[in-house]
């Protein structure tokens, strides 16, 4: 057999050859072209797909309630201002709602409603016993303090897992929910089996929404999991040899093309979680989606690399949902 095995050979057409190979010529044969096998094994995290393959779980536990007489998931949105990448995710949002069979509510302001408006708003969800979660699309504008709106919603409905609340049982590891772009990405890797027990995990950008709940999540007795997580952020210093000596990069820094084939090795694990707008006039709509990550370059060194668009974009969506579906469950409808 292979001695690079079957598990970690994912490309099933190079194995089915490398076994064929092994019957017909013998081991040296077959060691050379593993060799050849493991310098080109790069697999795309597919986010398009695996969240498709989720929804149709969900579409099914959707249609079981129906058949049961039971309430259907409800999820509201609620939008402020017009910035184009919050307008295409909360529309993204409302789509896969529609798609699943949830039902949706998209509550849409002007960017300069006051904040106490929003809070009033906040506060009629809360009591509002047909929706089962709901959401507010950051950023907000500057005149409104994220922090109040966050802490206004009930920690019961909040499923973007952004409530102090819901933050302090995800560090405990106790039930709650877990905000939806990390556990997107845990996801991913959970049904890509990617291995992460003792690899150096490298996360760049600590967000409050990424970067600092994904390093603890992936520090913890867990699969996925288990991993030496480091941290790094603007005042980093050398962050090149950092990320040399990564097993896993996850980029979360909004900085287009940030990681270079020069700062990865061999066999890296790349998750980007960058979505830049970036001007493309050979584009209709005149902007293209870049990734932090220097897709191009970096692919050829990857073990498995996320797609951008269509890698952690979708698997963000798709966690909105089953907190969604677990929101209403928690709460006995
Ligand atoms: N802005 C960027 N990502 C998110 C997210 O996951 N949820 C909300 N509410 N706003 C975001």
């Amino acid at each position: 057999m292979c001695w690079y095995g079957r598990e970690k050979c994912k490309n099933e057409d190079k194995f089915i050859h490398i076994e064929r190979l092994y019957k017909d010529t013998g081991f040296a044969a077959t060691a050379l072209l593993c060799i050849f096998v493991k310098k080109t094994r790069m697999i795309l995290l597919d986010g398009r797909a695996t969240a498709a393959q989720i929804q149709e779980e969900l579409k099914a536990a959707v249609q079981l309630r129906k058949d049961a007489g039971q309430k259907i998931p409800h999820l509201a949105a609620i939008l402020v201002g017009n910035d184009g990448g919050s307008v295409s995710y909360v529309t993204s949002k409302v789509k896969a709602c529609e798609a699943i069979g949830f039902e949706s509510t998209l509550i849409r302001y002007d960017e300069t409603v006051p904040e106490d408006i929003l809070l009033e708003k906040v506060e009629s969800l809360n009591q509002d016993r047909s929706i089962d979660g709901f959401i507010v699309q950051l950023p907000l504008p500057k005149h409104i303090d994220e922090l109040k709106i966050t802490q206004a919603i009930d920690p019961k409905k909040d499923v973007d897992g952004f409530h102090p609340r819901n933050i302090g049982n995800m560090i405990l590891n106790l039930p709650g929910f877990l905000p939806a772009t990390p556990a997107g990405i845990l996801e991913l890797m959970r049904r890509n089996e990617i291995p992460t027990e003792g690899k150096n995990c490298l996360i760049i950008g600590r967000s409050n929404i990424v970067g600092t709940p994904l390093s603890i999540m992936l520090g913890r007795n867990s699969n996925p999991g288990n991993c030496t997580v480091t941290l790094a952020h603007s005042k980093t210093r050398n962050l090149k040899t950092i990320c040399k000596e990564a097993d896993i990069i996850i980029a979360a820094i909004g900085k287009p093309n940030f990681v270079t084939a020069d700062m990865v090795k061999d066999g890296v694990v790349i998750i980007d979680v960058g979505t830049t707008r970036v001007e493309d006039s050979s584009r209709e709509r005149g902007w293209r989606l870049v990734g932090d990550v220097h897709f191009d370059e970096v692919a050829p060194k990857a073990s498995f690399i996320t797609p951008v668009p269509g890698g952690v974009g979708p698997m963000t969506i798709a966690s909105l949902m089953m907190n969604t579906l677990k929101a209403m469950e928690l709460n006995g409808k």
